[in-house]
């Protein structure tokens, strides 16, 4: 018998002996439930003894083994490297786990079954369902501090806690439009599907004063810029509105349904179109939001409409 051998006789016989201690200080093999516990301590057992004699079976290799097979051509700084076929096995493992993989991904968990977004999920949205059940018919008033506080969360980063903008960094929501918003969608058109239909403002190319039957000048443009911006009062700017905006804003601004949105105060309508579609203009982007309930948008609407009533 080799150094071996004796050594993994005795590491067995020393595991054997942890394992009856630790057995016997859980309680015994007797004890509460006791063919479960015997089976354990005969799996117990049966582990080690098999542990302890593969890894002796691989040491005695390692230390009986000698080279053998035929070594490739190249060599890399005298290191050669063995030619060695990749086992059949290996190969079959290796295309059944791609194989497992793409059924894993399209028919297992991913996509079709149990996980824990997918739970999440489904809990969410029974919960919005109880949420818009509860809120559908709100009134006025309960809709707009629930969108105050969906404001502080989502918007006032960008709009602020007071909801002005942040000196420009975003729009001011207590005014419809400021001067330069309204003159930079005159120079160059907008396209942020307000209405829903993906009707354009044009540009200024495309605006003519029907007054004068000519094109817009940058006169124009400044004059009744600050007409819309002044809240559609004031002498200046007033003839090129009715010439050049009327008949798509409508004489008094509010505008007109499929053609064109209220450019003189802020409707719930049109909130929610900014909310749904986003918003680019002069002061930048307003990403939309698309994961809101439909409760959580009516309620936002309703919040940011009331500002500029007050
Ligand atoms: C051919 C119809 C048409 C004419 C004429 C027209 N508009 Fe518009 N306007 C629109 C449409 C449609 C939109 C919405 C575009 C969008 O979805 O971004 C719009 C949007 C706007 C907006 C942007 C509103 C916002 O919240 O961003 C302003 C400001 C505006 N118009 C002002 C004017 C003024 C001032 C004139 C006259 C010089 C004018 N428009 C002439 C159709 C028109
Ligand atoms: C990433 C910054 C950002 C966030 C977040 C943001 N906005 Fe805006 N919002 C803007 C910018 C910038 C504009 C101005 C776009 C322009 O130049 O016309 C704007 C414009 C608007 C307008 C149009 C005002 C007008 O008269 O043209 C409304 C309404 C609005 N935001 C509401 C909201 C609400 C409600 C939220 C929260 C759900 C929100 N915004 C979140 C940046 C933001």
């Amino acid at each position: 018998m080799n150094k071996t051998v004796l050594t993994a006789i005795a590491v067995i016989v020393m595991m054997l002996g942890a394992t009856y201690l630790a057995v016997g200080m859980a309680g015994g093999v007797g004890g509460d439930g006791g063919l479960v516990n015997k089976l354990a301590v005969l799996g117990a057992a049966a582990l080690v003894i098999i542990t302890v004699v593969v890894v002796a079976r691989y040491v005695r290799q390692m230390q009986n083994d000698t080279v053998s097979g035929r070594l490739v051509e190249e060599t890399w700084d005298g290191i050669g490297e063995y030619k060695n076929e990749l086992p059949f096995g290996w190969a079959v493992i290796f295309l059944g786990t791609i194989a497992w993989a793409i059924w894993y991904f399209l028919a297992g968990y991913p996509l079709n079954s149990y996980s824990q977004i997918g739970e999440y999920n489904e809990e969410s949205k029974v919960y919005d369902g109880k949420f818009i059940e509860k809120y559908k018919n709100a009134d006025e008033k309960t809709l707009v501090e629930m969108g105050e506080a969906s404001f502080t969360v989502n918007c006032s980063p960008c709009h602020g806690l007071q909801a002005d903008g942040m000196g420009g960094k975003a729009a001011d929501l207590h005014e419809r439009l400021a001067e330069k918003s309204v003159k930079y969608v005159l120079l160059n058109g907008s396209n942020n599907n307000m209405l829903g239909t993906g009707m354009m403002m044009p540009d200024r190319n495309g605006l003519v004063n029907m007054s004068t039957s000519a094109p817009i000048t940058d006169a124009e443009i400044d004059a009744v810029s600050k007409y819309v911006a002044g809240h559609m009062t004031g002498s200046v700017g007033a003839d090129v509105f009715v010439g050049a905006c009327a008949s798509c804003h409508g004489p008094d601004g509010k505008g007109m349904e499929m053609v064109a949105p209220n450019i003189t105060e802020m409707s719930p309508s049109m909130v929610d179109m900014v909310l749904k579609s986003g918003k680019k203009g002069a002061m930048g982007s307003m990403p939309a939001f698309k994961n809101f309930n439909e409760v959580q948008y009516k309620a936002l609407d309703a919040y940011v409409a009331s500002l500029s009533k007050k």
